[in-house]
């Protein structure tokens, strides 16, 4: 079952098309992430999911239901943290949960509550003003109340920006474990944190969905295996994935995912005596991110 469609998406402000004709779907169940530099168009286009953006063309459609015509249902299936910080002085924690709640069209469920205070190390300050908590503390409060009304599908946009190891690390454990409840939609600038997370991942860049797959598949369609071998003597090297050596004198290798590193052995038909060290790199969403970025460039 599809949660969210988001139907040839265009968002323009004035001459600039922040989103620029993007499509995508995410399952039930699923961890999407969003990347791609600043200015590329993540925020936008979750703010239109969200409805706090018109768009001028295409649609989005959660739980089957168009986001244009549904508002209000809308903001009750869908939790939402936004990037900046939203300070709420003159209420206490606990009060802006309930009251948040309500926006949501749900009425306030005192148990979920208590349980998620509880849970993201909020319950000693729930009678606090919100302008007396941490950074941290209030990017915590925005994932409660993203979470107040066991919404379907979960925006994220850059939930673990500015947040310490600790609390970067609960996040995470919380994306995975709130999975089973509903699917999410996440924005990072922390691309090994969306390469352990997520099961699918966008590229998007001044506007437009560059790449698009599964997380794995575009590591292993789009970026190579780094192979560093130092020979124990010189020996000239005749092999078509050879890219010459590095600055600490390793023979450097660049493998497609097809060839193995028992493969590219094979082939270098090398004594075990001729080897001192041999060391693997694996490509990353980051290097597909760098050919996203400068290809654009161009
Ligand atoms: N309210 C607005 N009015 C005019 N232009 C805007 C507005 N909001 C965003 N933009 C522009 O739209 C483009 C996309 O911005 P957006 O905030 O979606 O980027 P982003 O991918 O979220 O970037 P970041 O990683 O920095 O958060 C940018 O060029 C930005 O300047
Ligand atoms: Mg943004």
């Amino acid at each position: 079952m599809k949660i969210l469609e988001v139907k040839n998406l265009v968002k323009t402000y004035g001459s600039l098309r922040a989103v620029d004709k993007v499509s995508f779907d995410i399952e039930k169940g699923e961890i999407f992430g969003l990347l791609g530099p600043n200015g590329a168009g993540k925020t936008t286009l979750i703010s239109s999911i969200i409805t706090l953006e018109k768009f001028q063309e295409g649609d989005i459609f959660v739980c089957g239901k168009s986001v244009q015509r549904n508002a209000s249902l809308i903001k009750s299936f869908i939790g939402f943290m936004p990037q900046d910080i939203i300070v709420h002085g003159y209420f206490t924690v606990k009060e802006i949960v309930k009251f948040y709640s309500g926006f949501c069209g749900v009425w306030p469920n005192l148990d979920r509550i208590d349980y998620l205070l509880k849970k993201f190390d909020l319950w000693d300050k729930k009678d606090k003003k919100v302008r007396y908590l941490s950074g941290g503390m209030k990017r915590r409060l925005l994932i409660v109340k993203a979470l107040v009304h066991s919404p379907k599908l979960l925006l994220l946009d850059e939930p673990t920006a500015g947040v310490d190891i600790q609390l970067r690390n609960s996040i995470w454990e919380f994306i995975k474990d709130i999975k089973k409840e509903c699917s999410i939609l996440f924005t990072t600038h922390y691309l090994e944190e969306a390469e352990n997370l997520c099961d699918r991942v966008a590229f998007i860049n001044k506007g437009k969905i560059q790449q698009m797959g599964p997380t794995l598949d575009l590591i292993s369609q789009l970026t190579t295996r780094r192979v560093l071998i130092k020979y124990t003597k010189n020996i000239e090297i005749k092999n078509q994935y050879y890219k010459g050596k590095s600055k600490d004198n390793y023979e450097s290798f660049s493998l497609p995912y097809s060839f193995t590193v028992g493969n590219l052995l094979k082939e270098l038909n090398l004594k075990q005596e001729y080897i001192e060290d041999l060391k693997v790199k694996e490509g990353s969403l980051e290097d597909i991110f760098k050919s996203v970025v400068n290809v654009k460039k161009k």
